[in-house]
């Protein structure tokens, strides 16, 4: 009988050791180590019924590399098309990550059910009835999507060759087990194994492939590092579960920019796409409320303008609290602790809490103005002018420092019909006239003045 091959392999980073170890060397983590059965693999997986693609690769002078544009795949979702740089391109693999929860099935069975393709939607999470009905409540009449649940790769590629899709979604890679490898599904070795064999059917039938990935509880994606190493993009979709709001961006692409954003609200009828964010993150009453200030920031390429609130009060308890949703907390800390040396607030004995509205998380240094605009408009308890926005960052010194992209940021805030920006001084703006009034500012002291003076 052949000898059964087993490696220990830590279920964190996908370290591979030859025996066990209590922590792993290379991600510093306990007990992540595990025995994994490994057998190598007699023959592929994927035999392509194709002549083989692959001749062997000769050296080209890069002038003479062909440079006709990549055809895409257009997705018909405006904004999955946008962060995939302009659609799927053919023979790609990507893997979207996330939360569980936050929509990531919902995405991709609303994306095959309206492709004008044939697309094989592979589930290894939920029955074929579960899938029926969420796709009745998104797009009942669809075609050209077929749905196949099972989780043994070598199955899956028998219906592939069967029914020879455009496209294959598979719900999730975490599922899949391929029969060349002994241990569990999910475990590294599988993971790593049936992503290969993917990898292998996309690129030699020119297929796209997407892939669902599970998140572990720091936010990365589940399973070897190599995984997102394999694959040629790594999106992320991000947002509260308790919000409507969700973020798709691309953390990998190897056909686009990584800058790019897409912005979905979660209905009743599936995930709609929001084509202008501005408008819905910030609250429309009339009557000027203390304590909250508008941003214009910039996230990946798109220019948004947000809304933060601020609630400064009096410390119940000896120490104050500090509370952020949406902000980081150490710089709220050291933006308090700069109007506190710089501009003579006392604000050490107040409770502080920052919330960014809308359930998104930002980490533009240019919203720093707005949250101190807010933080004072609810320590003096005057409103800010309706009609201003901000777009700058402060300094340790207390000094209005200059942000990138301004003039992107000044016409979006004039395109929703705010009247002032408050901006660095030292930004250099090649606008040429603009409606809306830019003050320029140097230190927080001058923005006090106008504000609240
Ligand atoms: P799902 O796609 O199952 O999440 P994931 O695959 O990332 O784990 O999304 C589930 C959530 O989406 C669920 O809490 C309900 C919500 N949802 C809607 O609000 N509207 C809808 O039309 C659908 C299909 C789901
Ligand atoms: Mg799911």
């Amino acid at each position: 009988m052949a000898k059964t091959k087993t490696t220990f392999f830590c279920q964190n980073c996908g370290t591979q050791y030859a025996k066990w170890v209590g922590q792993c060397s290379a991600c510093k983590e306990w007990n992540t180590v595990v025995e994994e059965v490994v057998q190598k693999a007699e023959k592929k997986a994927w035999k392509s019924s194709y002549e083989p693609t692959r001749k062997r690769a000769k050296p080209v002078r890069v002038k003479e590399i062909s440079t006709e544009k990549e055809e895409r795949l257009d997705t018909i979702d405006l904004e999955f098309n946008r962060v995939l740089g302009g659609g799927l391109v053919p023979g790609s693999l990507v893997l979207l990550g996330g939360e569980p929860g936050v929509g990531k099935s919902t995405l991709l069975l609303q994306i095959a059910l309206k492709l004008p393709y044939k697309t094989l939607y592979v589930s290894g999470e939920e029955s074929q009835k579960q899938i029926k009905m969420r796709a009745d409540r998104i797009y009942p009449n669809s075609d050209t999507c077929l749905i196949l649940t099972e989780t043994k790769t070598q199955n899956i590629f028998q219906q592939i060759e069967a029914t020879e899709p455009d496209i294959v979604v598979i719900d999730s890679i975490q599922t899949l087990h391929s029969d060349y490898i002994e241990s569990a599904a999910g475990s590294i070795s599988q993971i790593r194994e049936c992503t290969a064999e993917l990898i292998k059917f996309a690129k030699e039938t020119n297929t796209p492939v997407i892939l669902i990935g599970h998140i572990t509880k720091d936010g990365s994606i589940a399973g070897p590092k190599i995984l997102e190493h394999m694959v040629d993009t790594v999106l992320q979709f991000e947002g509260d579960r308790n919000y409507v709001y969700r973020i798709l961006r691309a953390l990998k692409n190897r056909f686009g920019s990584t800058a790019e954003l897409g912005i979905y609200e979660m209905q009743g009828g599936g995930l709609r796409q929001v084509n202008n964010p501005s408008e819905i993150l910030i609250s429309k009453n009339d009557e000027g409320l203390s304590g909250t200030a508008i941003a214009s920031t910039v996230e990946g390429m798109r220019p948004l303008m947000i809304e933060i609130q601020a609630l400064v009060s009096t410390a119940v308890y000896g120490t104050p609290q500090r509370s952020t949703t949406g902000y980081n907390a150490k710089r709220l800390n050291m933006l308090l602790a700069v109007l506190e040396k710089r501009a003579g607030f006392k604000l050490g004995a107040k409770d502080v809490f920052l919330n960014i509205t809308g359930g998104i998380s930002v980490d533009d240094p240019a919203i720093d103005l707005a949250v101190i605009a807010a933080i004072l408009s609810s320590n003096a308890d005057i409103p800010i002018e309706k009609g201003v926005c901000f777009a700058a960052e402060v300094g340790l010194a207390g000094e209005i420092r200059p942000v990138q992209r301004i003039e992107q940021r000044i016409l979006e805030a004039e395109k929703l019909g705010f009247k002032t920006i408050y901006v660095s001084k030292n930004n250099k703006i090649g606008l040429k006239s603009t409606r809306i009034s830019v003050q320029l500012a140097s230190r927080i002291e001058d923005v006090v003045e106008e504000l609240f003076g």
